[in-house]
């Protein structure tokens, strides 16, 4: 229908007939002579109206925003005065000759260029919203970011393998998506959490190295950086050890920055021990774009008189911990109090601080602590004149949390970041976490191979690590995976251990526990987060925005009204009834 795209227009189409189809993106009458901007997948090119094309100019008269037009016309040069440096056509535009309404448009319900539109409109009309440049870039980048690493694996010899959406529950931490069977009565499929099982099934059939670009369901809290569907770029491999897996996914990241942003990563991705990014940054995916490090002062303040602080430093449950934050002396009080407030989210009863005045240091606290350990801690945490130290007293998850969060608020406001790119690996995981009662949750999946053999396994469960790995990119976890077991008794052994027992295993993970039994090769393998990647990619602050469809806080479609009620044959069909009443 058309010979030409408007957005590669420019001066070397000059006196050229052409023929462009797109939307209205805004109409201008300048007195006597139309401008119309029309708008296609490649950009916007400028068509002027005059009043002598009688036809014509009544047809545009009648042009609405949105309407759907083909114009048939010539390119020219503007006039000088007219030129627009901004968009890629500004130095030419297209007087119509003739022009077809493809189609009419009702009045948008919100202006496309407007920045205040409510995220509820735009999902309510997410096919208008996807009209907007910056959705139009970001879905772009996206395709981009598949299509790389799609190039990539096809040449590291990676096969694309499709496995099942219709399966049984694989865990990976979250709450199964439920589709009920009509053909087996009563019973559920789980829509899976991540390929998990199937992926390693792969490696026992011999494949070696897999990879799939492929949703994943989970029935989770939502955050800014979860969806309830969401996709991986899902990897495994055969006779690959950590070193070899991440190293060539390393190659990968840095490939795709490169292609995609120009910015080149550092040769050799840093790593961490998640121990040590627990004890610096307080959590387990830190953003080491931030210079700033927390300090243990558990030392100095076992003896001190100030029990908030003794009291943790005594207990080896909990941890007494200071962040220096150069310049920060002079914060307000009430920027203090906000801080106060924040830390309070995660649990913490009070945030202490010291600052450093010119005439020496100030705090509430310092009466409590006196000048020798005051002067300790200033020689510990390296604080000069101008900045403040603040501090977190308590078990050592609450100060952990308090005191990372911390961190980075008080980067993003005093704008603290010391580069643009901060890419690690986390390492060393512990294999389980232990709960209050003292049962053992797995910190990755339950598949994930500790390091060591099953007497070690076995001799000391809570303090033996994994062989899992994370990529974390500006604090936030982009990637996962680790090294799994081969070997069907360990693999019982960890299923055991984690509270599972023989008969629930069997039920569970019978398939898994057999295939293990017939060759199977050592493996491992990783996936990332698709939406995580292109969002940090694209610069967005949430996954929703690089995601042409995505769900609410409340894990629902605003634009299909989806979940819906399900009308009672089908049900019925389904065995299933709904009692709300039941619900207390
Ligand atoms: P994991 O659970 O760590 O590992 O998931 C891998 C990566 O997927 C992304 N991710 C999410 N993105 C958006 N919304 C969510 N709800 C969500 N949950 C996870 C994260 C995460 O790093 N089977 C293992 C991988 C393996 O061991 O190979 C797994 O799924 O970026
Ligand atoms: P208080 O003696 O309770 O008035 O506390 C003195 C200072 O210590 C105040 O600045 C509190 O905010 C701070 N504080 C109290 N509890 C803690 C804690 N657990 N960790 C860090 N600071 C605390």
């Amino acid at each position: 229908m058309r010979t030409h795209f408007c957005g590669e227009l420019n001066k070397t189409f000059l006196e050229e007939e052409v023929e462009l189809c797109g939307w209205v993106n805004r109409r201008r009458d300048h007195g006597g002579v139309i401008f119309l901007d029309l708008r296609d997948k490649n950009g916007i090119a400028q068509v002027v109206i005059n009043p002598d094309t009688k036809e014509t100019f009544k047809l545009a008269e009648s042009v609405r925003n949105e309407f759907v037009l083909k114009v048939t016309g010539k390119v020219i040069a503007r006039a000088s005065d007219m030129i627009n440096k901004k968009i890629p056509t500004g130095e030419i535009e297209v007087l119509a000759g003739n022009i077809e309404v493809l189609n009419t448009s009702k009045p948008i319900p919100f202006q496309l260029d407007s920045l205040d539109t409510s995220e509820e409109v735009r999902l309510k009309y997410r096919y208008l919203d996807l009209r907007r440049d910056e959705m139009q870039d970001r879905l772009r980048i996206r395709s981009k970011v598949t299509h790389y690493m799609r190039e990539f694996m096809d040449k590291h010899d990676f096969i694309d393998i499709e496995t099942p959406f219709l399966t049984k529950a694989t865990p990976e931490g979250a709450r199964d998506y439920l589709v009920p069977s009509r053909t087996h009565e009563g019973s559920f499929f789980a829509l899976p959490q991540s390929p998990q099982l199937f992926k390693q099934l792969l490696m026992m059939s011999g494949f070696e190295r897999y990879y799939q670009i492929v949703k994943c369901f989970r029935d989770e809290d939502l955050r800014a950086d979860r969806q309830p569907e969401f996709t991986q770029l899902d990897v495994e491999t055969s006779f690959m050890n950590e070193v070899e897996i991440t190293s060539l996914m390393e190659e990968m990241i840095r490939g795709l920055f490169n292609e995609l942003l120009e910015v080149s990563l550092p040769k050799e991705f840093p790593s961490i021990s998640y121990h040590e990014a627990m004890r610096l940054y307080g959590v387990d995916r830190p953003d080491l774009r931030i210079p700033l490090k927390m300090v243990d002062i558990n030392e100095i303040m076992k003896d001190v008189e100030f029990k908030v602080f003794s009291g943790p430093a005594n207990n080896e449950k909990e941890r007494v911990a200071a962040l220096k934050v150069p310049g920060g002396a002079t914060l307000s009080r009430k920027q203090i109090d906000d801080y106060t407030k924040y830390v309070g989210i995660y649990g913490a009863k009070g945030l202490a601080y010291i600052k450093i005045n010119d005439d020496g240091p100030s705090s509430p606290i310092i009466k409590f602590l006196g000048e020798e350990v005051t002067q300790k801690v200033i020689k510990q945490t390296q604080a000069e004149i101008g900045d403040i130290i603040f501090f977190g007293a308590d078990k050592t998850r609450i100060v952990n949390e308090s005191l990372g969060n911390l961190r980075e608020k008080l980067a993003r406001d005093l704008d603290l970041f010391d580069k643009e790119w901060a890419p690690v690996w986390v390492f060393d995981f512990p294999m389980f976490d232990v709960e209050d009662d003292g049962s053992l949750n797995a910190i990755h999946h339950p598949f994930t191979a500790p390091s060591g053999d099953i007497d070690d396994l076995l001799d000391n469960p809570v303090n033996i690590l994994s062989r899992a790995y994370d990529l974390v990119i500006n604090g936030s976890e982009v990637g996962g995976g680790s090294i799994r077991i081969h070997q069907s008794d360990m693999q019982k052994k960890v299923l055991e251990l984690l509270g599972i027992d023989k008969e629930e295993a069997r039920e569970k993970f019978g398939f898994l526990l057999d295939a293990l039994e017939y060759g199977c090769p050592p493996h491992g393998g990783i996936a990332f987060g698709l939406d995580r990647l292109v969002m940090i990619i694209c610069g967005a602050d949430s996954i929703r925005e690089v995601i042409a469809f995505p769900k609410t806080q409340t894990a629902a479609c605003l634009l299909t009204d989806a979940p819906s009620n399900i009308p009672k044959k089908q049900l019925r069909e389904l065995n299933i009834k709904v009692n709300l009443a039941n619900k207390s």
